[in-house]
């Protein structure tokens, strides 16, 4: 496994082999590689000749320095995981060499990332969009594979590709849980094993939701009313419980074919999201 930290040896490395004509994958992440990191990685290996992961604690999409301050740090680990999933290199580059001190270009996508998380946590997904399309263009891969749990990044990131006619397939993978439902989080590894009991509210609100809509209900802002009702506000200080449309993220009232159900909270000071989608199972 190659370890890479400058941009100009990664680039060099990614023109060499598609010039040979591999097909590349990438999976970028921000390190202290859980599950849900491995299920991408496995999967774009069994998609593609050659797999990049990056791991690029971004600091511009975080929203207060104490946050970034305490994200879980544990490249030893990370490495010695990539390494036995025979991953082909690990690209690490620095916070100067990303952003050197004349840096100032910003990707932004003004509908997108106003609504849900973006009311929170504003110039976070135009940080994510930014970091994203520097890193395909370090990177240059054919594909890149994201994650569902962060729903809105992936819509974000789908609509830079799309919008700016970037060479790159963009795949998804479901969410990763634990055994109780917990979606697999960096952030989890904060939590105190009080904390991670009290996050299953999360996914038990989510399941909710579901099960009411399953029942017919087919008014968004009816199953929003009973669920953060039902939601222990002991264990999760709600941020928002909203549905949405699963495309543009803009509120809807009745639910057609689909919708998303989207949640942010914080659970000991740590802010966790999920969401569910919610659609008509099909008919067999
Ligand atoms: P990070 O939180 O490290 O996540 C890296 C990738 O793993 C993302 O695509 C995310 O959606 C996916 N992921 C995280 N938890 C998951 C789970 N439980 N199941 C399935 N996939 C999961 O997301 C980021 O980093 C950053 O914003 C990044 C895209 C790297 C830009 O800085």
């Amino acid at each position: 496994m190659k370890i890479i930290e400058k941009i100009s040896e990664m680039k060099a490395w990614s023109q060499g082999v598609r010039g040979e004509g591999f097909k590349l994958s990438f999976v970028p992440t921000m390190g202290a590689l859980h599950e849900g990191h491995i299920e991408l990685i496995k999967k774009a290996q069994s998609i593609s000749d050659l797999c990049v992961v990056s791991i690029f604690v971004n600091p511009l999409q975080f929203n207060s320095k104490e946050d970034l301050l305490r994200y879980p740090r544990e490249l030893q680990k990370d490495y010695k995981k990539l390494r036995s999933l025979k991953v082909d290199v690990v690209f690490v580059p620095t916070v100067n060499e990303m952003y050197p001190p004349s840096f100032q270009t910003e990707v932004v996508l003004p509908k997108l990332s106003q609504e849900l998380c973006g009311k929170f946590r504003p110039g976070h997904f135009q940080a994510v969009a930014t970091i994203v399309l520097k890193l395909f263009h370090i990177v240059k891969p054919n594909i890149a594979l994201f994650g569902e749990k962060d729903y809105q990044q992936l819509l974000v990131i789908r609509s830079m590709v799309r919008d700016l006619n970037l060479d790159v397939e963009v795949f998804s993978m479901a969410t990763v849980r634990t055994e109780e439902g917990l979606a697999l989080s960096s952030r989890n590894h904060l939590l105190s094993s009080k904390g991670l009991g009290d996050a299953k509210a999360i996914p038990t609100a989510l399941r909710a939701a579901e099960e009411i809509y399953k029942k017919g209900e087919r008014n968004a802002q009816e199953i929003e009313k009973k669920i953060k009702g039902f939601i222990d506000k002991d264990s999760v200080k709600l941020e928002y419980f909203e549905i949405r449309d699963v495309e543009s993220l803009e509120k809807i009232s009745a639910i057609k074919d689909s919708a998303l159900c989207a949640m942010a909270g914080y659970v000991e000071n740590v802010r966790l999201i999920d969401n569910v989608v919610l659609k008509q199972e099909s008919d067999e």
